[in-house]
Protein backbone atom coordinates (compact mmCIF):
# COMPACT_ATOMS: atom_id res chain seq x y z
CA UNK A 1 0.00 0.00 0.00
CA UNK A 2 1.15 3.69 -0.85
CA UNK A 3 -0.08 5.35 2.36
CA UNK A 4 -1.95 4.25 5.28
CA UNK A 5 -5.89 5.46 4.34
CA UNK A 6 -7.83 2.55 3.07
CA UNK A 7 -8.12 2.74 -0.89
CA UNK A 8 -12.90 3.58 -1.12
CA UNK A 9 -14.32 0.93 -2.85
CA UNK A 10 -18.38 1.03 -4.20
CA UNK A 11 -19.57 -2.29 -4.79
CA UNK A 12 -23.09 -2.58 -6.80
CA UNK A 13 -24.49 -5.23 -5.39
CA UNK A 14 -23.73 -8.03 -2.88
CA UNK A 15 -21.22 -10.09 -4.43
CA UNK A 16 -21.05 -13.71 -2.75
CA UNK A 17 -18.78 -14.16 0.55
CA UNK A 18 -15.47 -15.44 -0.46
CA UNK A 19 -15.03 -12.31 -2.37
CA UNK A 20 -16.89 -9.43 -0.54
CA UNK A 21 -14.95 -10.40 2.74
CA UNK A 22 -11.77 -9.86 1.25
CA UNK A 23 -12.96 -6.85 -0.30
CA UNK A 24 -14.26 -5.62 3.04
CA UNK A 25 -11.32 -6.35 5.21
CA UNK A 26 -8.83 -4.68 2.93
CA UNK A 27 -11.06 -1.59 1.75
CA UNK A 28 -13.51 1.09 3.29
CA UNK A 29 -16.10 -0.76 1.39
CA UNK A 30 -19.52 0.10 0.68
CA UNK A 31 -22.41 -2.44 -0.76
CA UNK A 32 -25.55 -1.59 -2.42
CA UNK A 33 -27.99 -3.21 0.00
CA UNK A 34 -30.81 -3.88 -2.36
CA UNK A 35 -31.20 -6.96 -4.80
CA UNK A 36 -31.97 -5.05 -7.83
CA UNK A 37 -29.67 -2.57 -9.19
CA UNK A 38 -28.51 0.77 -8.22
CA UNK A 39 -29.92 3.80 -10.62
CA UNK A 40 -26.80 5.18 -12.08
CA UNK A 41 -27.70 8.69 -10.14
CA UNK A 42 -26.65 6.55 -6.76
CA UNK A 43 -23.51 5.25 -8.94
CA UNK A 44 -22.60 8.68 -9.71
CA UNK A 45 -23.06 9.86 -6.23
CA UNK A 46 -21.25 6.94 -4.76
CA UNK A 47 -18.25 7.24 -7.29
CA UNK A 48 -17.63 10.87 -6.39
CA UNK A 49 -15.16 9.70 -3.38
CA UNK A 50 -14.26 6.19 -4.80
CA UNK A 51 -11.09 4.67 -5.51
CA UNK A 52 -12.43 1.61 -6.85
CA UNK A 53 -16.15 0.22 -8.15
CA UNK A 54 -16.85 -3.60 -8.46
CA UNK A 55 -20.14 -3.29 -11.18
CA UNK A 56 -22.03 -6.02 -12.48
CA UNK A 57 -22.95 -6.52 -16.18
CA UNK A 58 -26.53 -4.50 -15.08
CA UNK A 59 -24.79 -1.49 -14.32
CA UNK A 60 -24.13 0.68 -17.47
CA UNK A 61 -20.34 2.67 -16.78
CA UNK A 62 -19.70 5.05 -18.76
CA UNK A 63 -17.94 8.87 -18.81
CA UNK A 64 -21.13 10.38 -16.99
CA UNK A 65 -19.22 8.27 -14.23
CA UNK A 66 -15.69 8.64 -14.91
CA UNK A 67 -16.59 12.46 -15.17
CA UNK A 68 -17.95 12.27 -11.46
CA UNK A 69 -15.35 10.60 -10.11
CA UNK A 70 -12.20 12.04 -10.01
CA UNK A 71 -10.33 9.77 -7.62
CA UNK A 72 -12.11 6.26 -9.34
CA UNK A 73 -8.99 3.65 -10.63
CA UNK A 74 -10.32 0.81 -11.27
CA UNK A 75 -13.35 -0.80 -11.83
CA UNK A 76 -13.37 -4.46 -11.27
CA UNK A 77 -16.36 -6.29 -12.79
CA UNK A 78 -18.00 -9.56 -11.54
CA UNK A 79 -18.27 -10.91 -15.05
CA UNK A 80 -16.45 -12.35 -17.62
CA UNK A 81 -18.01 -10.17 -20.28
CA UNK A 82 -17.91 -6.43 -20.08
CA UNK A 83 -19.38 -4.54 -22.84
CA UNK A 84 -21.82 -2.16 -20.15
CA UNK A 85 -18.14 -0.66 -19.28
CA UNK A 86 -16.85 2.31 -21.41
CA UNK A 87 -13.28 0.54 -21.83
CA UNK A 88 -12.30 2.84 -24.49
CA UNK A 89 -12.97 5.73 -22.43
CA UNK A 90 -11.49 3.88 -19.17
CA UNK A 91 -8.09 3.70 -20.65
CA UNK A 92 -8.00 7.09 -22.08
CA UNK A 93 -8.85 8.17 -18.31
CA UNK A 94 -6.14 6.01 -16.91
CA UNK A 95 -8.98 3.74 -15.27
CA UNK A 96 -7.97 0.31 -14.72
CA UNK A 97 -10.84 -2.51 -15.95
CA UNK A 98 -10.80 -6.02 -15.05
CA UNK A 99 -13.15 -9.06 -16.01
CA UNK A 100 -13.48 -12.30 -14.40
CA UNK A 101 -12.52 -14.79 -17.30
CA UNK A 102 -11.51 -18.73 -16.81
CA UNK A 103 -13.80 -19.80 -13.66
CA UNK A 104 -16.75 -19.66 -15.53
CA UNK A 105 -16.47 -21.35 -18.71
CA UNK A 106 -17.34 -24.87 -18.10
CA UNK A 107 -20.34 -23.92 -15.50
CA UNK A 108 -21.41 -21.63 -18.48
CA UNK A 109 -20.93 -24.39 -21.19
CA UNK A 110 -22.90 -26.63 -18.85
CA UNK A 111 -25.86 -24.52 -19.08
CA UNK A 112 -25.37 -24.09 -22.42
CA UNK A 113 -25.55 -27.96 -22.70
CA UNK A 114 -27.93 -27.74 -20.52
CA UNK A 115 -30.49 -25.65 -22.72
CA UNK A 116 -29.39 -27.32 -25.81
CA UNK A 117 -31.15 -31.02 -24.34
CA UNK A 118 -33.73 -29.22 -23.43
CA UNK A 119 -34.59 -27.58 -26.58
CA UNK A 120 -34.10 -30.48 -28.40
CA UNK A 121 -36.05 -33.06 -26.10
CA UNK A 122 -38.93 -30.89 -24.93
CA UNK A 123 -37.98 -30.50 -21.44
CA UNK A 124 -39.56 -27.72 -20.38
CA UNK A 125 -42.34 -28.08 -22.33
CA UNK A 126 -43.44 -31.85 -21.31
CA UNK A 127 -42.78 -30.61 -17.53
CA UNK A 128 -45.72 -27.80 -18.18
CA UNK A 129 -47.62 -30.95 -20.12
CA UNK A 130 -47.61 -32.74 -17.04
CA UNK A 131 -48.13 -30.27 -14.40
CA UNK A 132 -51.01 -28.73 -16.56
CA UNK A 133 -53.21 -31.62 -16.39
CA UNK A 134 -52.52 -32.40 -20.30
CA UNK A 135 -50.76 -36.20 -19.62
CA UNK A 136 -54.18 -38.30 -19.98
CA UNK A 137 -52.51 -40.92 -22.25
CA UNK A 138 -49.65 -43.28 -20.82
CA UNK A 139 -47.80 -43.88 -23.54
CA UNK A 140 -48.09 -42.55 -27.12
CA UNK A 141 -45.77 -42.99 -29.88
CA UNK A 142 -45.88 -39.52 -31.51
CA UNK A 143 -46.06 -37.37 -27.83
CA UNK A 144 -43.75 -34.92 -27.31
CA UNK A 145 -41.26 -36.07 -30.55
CA UNK A 146 -37.98 -33.95 -30.54
CA UNK A 147 -35.05 -34.19 -31.84
CA UNK A 148 -31.92 -36.12 -31.93
CA UNK A 149 -28.85 -34.56 -30.56
CA UNK A 150 -26.20 -37.31 -30.69
CA UNK A 151 -24.93 -37.62 -34.04
CA UNK A 152 -26.03 -34.22 -34.86
CA UNK A 153 -24.65 -30.93 -36.36
CA UNK A 154 -23.57 -28.46 -33.76
CA UNK A 155 -22.51 -24.96 -35.03
CA UNK A 156 -20.87 -23.11 -32.42
CA UNK A 157 -20.19 -19.56 -33.04
CA UNK A 158 -17.13 -18.14 -31.74
CA UNK A 159 -14.74 -20.61 -29.90
CA UNK A 160 -13.12 -18.85 -27.49
CA UNK A 161 -13.07 -19.90 -23.76
CA UNK A 162 -16.82 -21.26 -23.41
CA UNK A 163 -17.23 -21.66 -27.31
CA UNK A 164 -14.28 -24.32 -26.94
CA UNK A 165 -15.64 -26.13 -23.45
CA UNK A 166 -18.87 -26.69 -25.58
CA UNK A 167 -17.19 -27.92 -28.33
CA UNK A 168 -15.74 -30.68 -26.29
CA UNK A 169 -18.87 -32.02 -25.18
CA UNK A 170 -19.98 -32.26 -28.33
CA UNK A 171 -17.32 -34.33 -29.03
CA UNK A 172 -18.65 -36.82 -26.56
CA UNK A 173 -22.24 -37.13 -28.06
CA UNK A 174 -20.76 -37.60 -31.56
CA UNK A 175 -21.44 -34.77 -33.10
CA UNK A 176 -19.87 -33.12 -36.46
CA UNK A 177 -18.87 -29.37 -35.30
CA UNK A 178 -18.50 -26.70 -37.20
CA UNK A 179 -17.36 -23.23 -35.77
CA UNK A 180 -17.07 -20.21 -37.03
CA UNK A 181 -14.64 -17.46 -35.62
CA UNK A 182 -12.66 -14.50 -36.79
CA UNK A 183 -9.65 -16.53 -36.48
CA UNK A 184 -9.46 -20.23 -37.08
CA UNK A 185 -8.39 -22.30 -34.02
CA UNK A 186 -6.38 -25.10 -34.55
CA UNK A 187 -6.66 -26.42 -30.88
CA UNK A 188 -9.97 -26.76 -31.07
CA UNK A 189 -10.22 -28.65 -34.79
CA UNK A 190 -7.40 -31.20 -33.19
CA UNK A 191 -9.14 -31.68 -29.88
CA UNK A 192 -12.22 -31.80 -31.81
CA UNK A 193 -12.17 -32.13 -34.92
CA UNK A 194 -13.63 -29.40 -35.48
CA UNK A 195 -14.24 -27.72 -39.29
CA UNK A 196 -13.87 -24.08 -39.62
CA UNK A 197 -16.73 -22.78 -41.89
CA UNK A 198 -17.93 -19.38 -42.90
CA UNK A 199 -20.55 -17.88 -40.79
CA UNK A 200 -23.53 -18.67 -44.01
CA UNK A 201 -22.38 -22.33 -44.11
CA UNK A 202 -22.73 -22.79 -40.52
CA UNK A 203 -25.96 -21.64 -40.16
CA UNK A 204 -27.09 -23.01 -43.31
CA UNK A 205 -25.78 -26.73 -42.22
CA UNK A 206 -26.40 -26.94 -38.41
CA UNK A 207 -29.05 -28.44 -36.23
CA UNK A 208 -27.77 -26.54 -33.77
CA UNK A 209 -26.72 -23.82 -33.34
CA UNK A 210 -25.13 -21.79 -29.94
CA UNK A 211 -23.60 -18.42 -29.83
CA UNK A 212 -20.33 -17.54 -27.75
CA UNK A 213 -19.48 -14.65 -28.98
CA UNK A 214 -18.47 -11.13 -26.98
CA UNK A 215 -20.61 -7.80 -27.47
CA UNK A 216 -19.12 -5.82 -29.50
CA UNK A 217 -19.98 -3.12 -32.36
CA UNK A 218 -19.23 -5.97 -35.08
CA UNK A 219 -21.16 -8.72 -33.58
CA UNK A 220 -24.54 -6.24 -32.63
CA UNK A 221 -26.93 -8.55 -34.58
CA UNK A 222 -24.63 -10.21 -35.53
CA UNK A 223 -27.43 -13.34 -36.18
CA UNK A 224 -30.49 -10.91 -38.20
CA UNK A 225 -33.04 -11.02 -40.70
CA UNK A 226 -30.94 -12.18 -43.02
CA UNK A 227 -29.06 -13.99 -41.75
CA UNK A 228 -31.72 -16.73 -40.24
CA UNK A 229 -33.20 -16.49 -43.81
CA UNK A 230 -30.27 -19.44 -44.07
CA UNK A 231 -30.99 -21.60 -40.98
CA UNK A 232 -33.11 -25.22 -41.45
CA UNK A 233 -36.07 -24.90 -40.49
CA UNK A 234 -35.54 -28.00 -37.76
CA UNK A 235 -32.76 -26.09 -36.33
CA UNK A 236 -32.67 -24.78 -32.74
CA UNK A 237 -30.71 -21.49 -31.42
CA UNK A 238 -29.28 -21.59 -28.01
CA UNK A 239 -27.85 -17.91 -26.82
CA UNK A 240 -25.67 -17.77 -23.66
CA UNK A 241 -23.73 -15.02 -24.77
CA UNK A 242 -25.26 -11.56 -25.21
CA UNK A 243 -29.26 -10.79 -26.03
CA UNK A 244 -27.92 -8.36 -28.76
CA UNK A 245 -25.98 -10.73 -30.54
CA UNK A 246 -29.22 -11.87 -32.03
CA UNK A 247 -32.10 -9.51 -33.67
CA UNK A 248 -34.71 -10.68 -30.89
CA UNK A 249 -37.91 -9.30 -33.05
CA UNK A 250 -36.42 -11.24 -36.03
CA UNK A 251 -35.21 -14.23 -34.28
CA UNK A 252 -39.41 -14.03 -32.95
CA UNK A 253 -40.91 -13.75 -36.57
CA UNK A 254 -38.44 -16.57 -37.95
CA UNK A 255 -39.68 -18.65 -34.70
CA UNK A 256 -43.24 -17.66 -34.96
CA UNK A 257 -43.23 -18.15 -38.83
CA UNK A 258 -41.77 -21.98 -38.22
CA UNK A 259 -38.40 -20.76 -40.55
CA UNK A 260 -36.82 -22.65 -37.36
CA UNK A 261 -37.80 -25.24 -34.67
CA UNK A 262 -36.89 -23.56 -31.56
CA UNK A 263 -34.74 -21.28 -29.52
CA UNK A 264 -33.09 -21.30 -26.12
CA UNK A 265 -32.26 -18.07 -24.52
CA UNK A 266 -30.14 -17.05 -21.92
CA UNK A 267 -29.77 -13.51 -22.48
CA UNK A 268 -31.92 -10.67 -24.41
CA UNK A 269 -31.37 -6.91 -26.15
CA UNK A 270 -33.10 -5.82 -22.65
CA UNK A 271 -32.77 -8.01 -19.26
CA UNK A 272 -34.58 -8.11 -17.31
CA UNK A 273 -37.34 -9.68 -20.62
CA UNK A 274 -40.04 -6.79 -20.38
CA UNK A 275 -43.43 -8.82 -19.35
CA UNK A 276 -45.12 -8.48 -22.82
CA UNK A 277 -42.29 -9.64 -25.14
CA UNK A 278 -43.86 -11.44 -27.64
CA UNK A 279 -41.52 -14.44 -27.02
CA UNK A 280 -42.84 -15.35 -23.71
CA UNK A 281 -46.14 -16.40 -26.11
CA UNK A 282 -44.01 -19.11 -27.67
CA UNK A 283 -43.92 -23.02 -26.70
CA UNK A 284 -41.11 -23.85 -28.55
CA UNK A 285 -38.88 -21.32 -26.78
CA UNK A 286 -36.65 -21.89 -23.41
CA UNK A 287 -36.35 -18.59 -21.42
CA UNK A 288 -34.07 -18.00 -18.30
CA UNK A 289 -33.07 -14.72 -16.30
CA UNK A 290 -28.92 -15.24 -17.54
CA UNK A 291 -28.03 -17.33 -15.17
CA UNK A 292 -25.56 -19.29 -16.94
CA UNK A 293 -22.60 -18.97 -14.77
CA UNK A 294 -24.77 -19.34 -12.03
CA UNK A 295 -23.39 -22.21 -9.64
CA UNK A 296 -22.40 -21.67 -6.12
CA UNK A 297 -18.50 -22.51 -6.45
CA UNK A 298 -18.19 -20.26 -10.03
CA UNK A 299 -20.60 -17.29 -8.20
CA UNK A 300 -17.96 -17.64 -5.28
CA UNK A 301 -14.93 -17.47 -7.37
CA UNK A 302 -15.73 -14.79 -9.68
CA UNK A 303 -16.30 -12.57 -6.58
CA UNK A 304 -13.01 -14.07 -5.15
CA UNK A 305 -11.21 -12.78 -9.00
CA UNK A 306 -12.73 -9.51 -8.30
CA UNK A 307 -10.90 -8.99 -4.84
CA UNK A 308 -7.83 -10.14 -6.12
CA UNK A 309 -7.96 -8.12 -9.25
CA UNK A 310 -8.60 -4.83 -6.60
CA UNK A 311 -6.09 -6.15 -4.12
CA UNK A 312 -3.13 -6.55 -6.73
CA UNK A 313 -4.10 -3.27 -8.23
CA UNK A 314 -3.32 -1.42 -4.89
CA UNK A 315 -0.79 -3.42 -4.39
CA UNK A 316 0.93 -1.72 -6.97
CA UNK A 317 0.79 -4.27 -9.37
CA UNK A 318 -0.78 -5.00 -12.77
CA UNK A 319 -4.23 -6.72 -12.01
CA UNK A 320 -4.16 -10.35 -13.55
CA UNK A 321 -7.46 -9.14 -15.08
CA UNK A 322 -7.14 -6.49 -17.23
CA UNK A 323 -9.04 -6.46 -19.99
CA UNK A 324 -7.57 -2.92 -20.95
CA UNK A 325 -3.47 -3.60 -20.98
CA UNK A 326 -3.03 0.13 -22.73
CA UNK A 327 -3.87 1.65 -19.52
CA UNK A 328 -0.20 0.58 -17.88
CA UNK A 329 1.08 3.56 -20.24
CA UNK A 330 -1.41 5.98 -19.37
CA UNK A 331 -1.38 5.51 -15.45
CA UNK A 332 0.91 3.16 -13.84
CA UNK A 333 -0.34 0.89 -10.97
CA UNK A 334 -0.34 2.86 -7.41
CA UNK A 335 2.82 1.57 -6.11
CA UNK A 336 4.89 2.77 -9.36
CA UNK A 337 3.63 6.08 -9.20
C1 LIG B 1 -22.04 -13.32 -17.73
O1 LIG B 1 -22.80 -13.15 -18.62
C2 LIG B 1 -20.69 -12.89 -17.73
O2 LIG B 1 -20.30 -12.15 -18.65
O3 LIG B 1 -19.95 -13.26 -16.81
Amino acid sequence: MINTCKPRVYVTREIPERGLKKIMERFDTEVWPEYGPPPKQVIIEKARDADALVTLLSDKIDAEIFDAAPKLKIVAQMAVGFDNIDVEEATRRGIYVTNTPGVLTETTADFAWALLMAIARRVVEADRYVREGKWKVGWHPSMLLGRDVYGATLGIIGVGRIGSAVARRAKCFNMRILYYDVVRNPQIEKETGATFVDLDTLLRESDFISVHVPLTKETYHLINAERLKFVKKTAYLINTSRGPVVDEKALYEALKEGRLAGAALDVFEQEPLPTDSPLLRLDNVILTPHIASASYETRSRMAEMVAENLIAFFEGKVPPNLVNPDVVKVRPPPAQL
